[in-house]
Formats: structure tokens, sequence, C-alpha cells
């Protein structure tokens, strides 16, 4: 059998977490559900309007992390809220979105897509998080590959890049692509993606329960990348076509 694609495994991941979660009864008729962003929580967006269609669930109440899932979950007939909405009431039962990089502790990196900042809100609000991605997302060290997405006030851009690079971080502005300029995320704000070198022996020290407080300490930063507070369940596609939780 031949290997699969990355973006077979990410829609892989995405449909079987929806069906594995169903059957397992975390995913249940009623639920206040929140959904990520990006190329593998799309396919389980898609994954649960099936399941809502065709019969398996209902009264589904879903809460979007970016402007890219309710207009998904606007298009596909998913009732979409705010974690603000009376229906909602702030707290969720259940979350479920990607991630850029997941270390042997399920300590997470998004942003990616730079809609960390709702992504935490909605995800530190839910009962269970539900992480799925493919393989290529494991990693040893945390920010050390792929960058940490930190959300800052416009105005705070260079104290903010200096305070950063104290830690120690390579830091670049996000550019736009088919657009001049900074990215601007759903929140009207920039992003600086930092990175850490490994040591000369290749390892790092950086501790990311430690660095998801001491950044966002640093006044002008919105919200940084890591998710370390939540301790997710998470599916890994692979390229042989199984799916692992752990
Ligand atoms: C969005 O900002 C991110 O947190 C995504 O969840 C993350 O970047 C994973 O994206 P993909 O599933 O597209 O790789």
């Amino acid at each position: 059998m031949s290997e699969l694609t990355q973006s077979e495994q990410k829609k892989l991941v995405g449909f079987s977490a929806i069906d594995l979660l169903i059957d397992k009864k975390l995913l249940l008729s009623g639920m206040k559900v929140g959904l990520g962003t990006g190329s593998t929580a799309m396919p389980a967006v898609q994954r649960l309007a099936q399941r809502i269609n065709d019969g398996t669930l209902s009264g589904i109440k879903a809460v979007a992390t970016s402007f890219q899932t309710s207009i998904m979950c606007e298009d596909l007939g998913i009732p979409v809220y705010t974690l603000n909405s009376r229906e909602i009431g702030g707290q969720l039962d259940i979350a479920i979105d990607g991630a850029d990089e997941i270390d042997e502790k399920n300590n997470l990196i998004k942003g990616g897509g730079a809609a960390h900042v709702k992504e935490k809100i909605v995800e530190y609000n839910a009962g269970l998080l539900v992480i799925i991605a493919d393989e290529s997302k494991l990693v040893k060290d945390l920010g050390t590959q792929f960058p940490l997405p930190v959300e800052v006030i416009a105005d705070a851009r260079v104290p903010v890049t200096l305070a950063l690079e104290k830690l120690g971080a390579q830091c670049m502005l996000r550019e736009g692509v088919r657009k001049a300029g900074p990215v601007i995320t759903d929140n009207g704000n920039q992003i600086i993606d930092c990175i850490w070198q490994r040591n000369s022996e290749g390892t790092s020290s950086l501790d990311p329960a430690a660095m998801e407080d001491i950044i966002n300490d640093i006044t002008g930063v919105v919200e940084n990348g890591f998710f370390t507070k939540k301790r997710p369940i998470v599916f890994i596609a692979h390229k042989n076509g199984t799916v692992e939780q752990r």
C-alpha cells in the first residue's frame, strides 16, 4: 500500500477523531463544541457537519476560533455562536483543533494560521481538548523548528521584539501573502514569529510552560502560541494509514 500524503493524513485524522469521539461518547448531541482553525481542523468540521446531517448528532452549538472556521460552519449549516452568547455561557464541553508542534508531554505550539488567541480562549475554556495532527507535528523540543507565534499590539512591536530577543529568541515579523506589509490577525494585531537555537549538544533548555507565562508578562503581548496549561487528548495520523491516540 502506498503511503498517505500529509493532506491525506490530515483528512484521515479529522474524520477519524470525530467518529472515535462519537463512539466513545465524548461527543454527544446537545454539546457546546469549540472548533479550531487550519488545514487539519477543517476536515473535522466537515465530518462534524456530516454526522449532524446523517442524524447521529443534534443540537450541536459551535464556537469558531477564526473567520475561516465561522465561514466554514456557516457554509455547512453548523449553528455557530460566540463564547459570550447566552446559549454558550462562557464554557464548552469539548474543543477540537490542529497544532503546529506537539512534544512528548503533549505540550503544543499553535498559531501557524495566526489564530492562537481565539484558539486559546476557546480551548482553555473547554472541558476536553482534542488535538488532531499528522505525524510531522511530533517533535522532541518545541520552538526550535516551527516558530512560536506571539500576537502583539502594533504599537508595541519594537519593545516586544527586544524583550523576546532578551529571552533568546530570533524574531521575525510575519509578512502577509497577497497583502503588502505584516499579517493582521482576526483581532487586528500583528504576529512576531520566534525561534530558539538548540545548544551545541543538539538539545534545547527551553521550558514551554514557564515561557508561556514569561512571554505573556511582556507589556504589549496579547497571547503566545505555547499551549501547556490544558492537557489534551491527541490523535495522530501516520503515513501508513493508522491513527494513534496519545
Ligand atoms: C492556527 O492558527 C493554528 O493554531 C493551527 O491549528 C495550526 O497552525 C495547525 O494548522 P494545520 O492543521 O493547517 O497544520
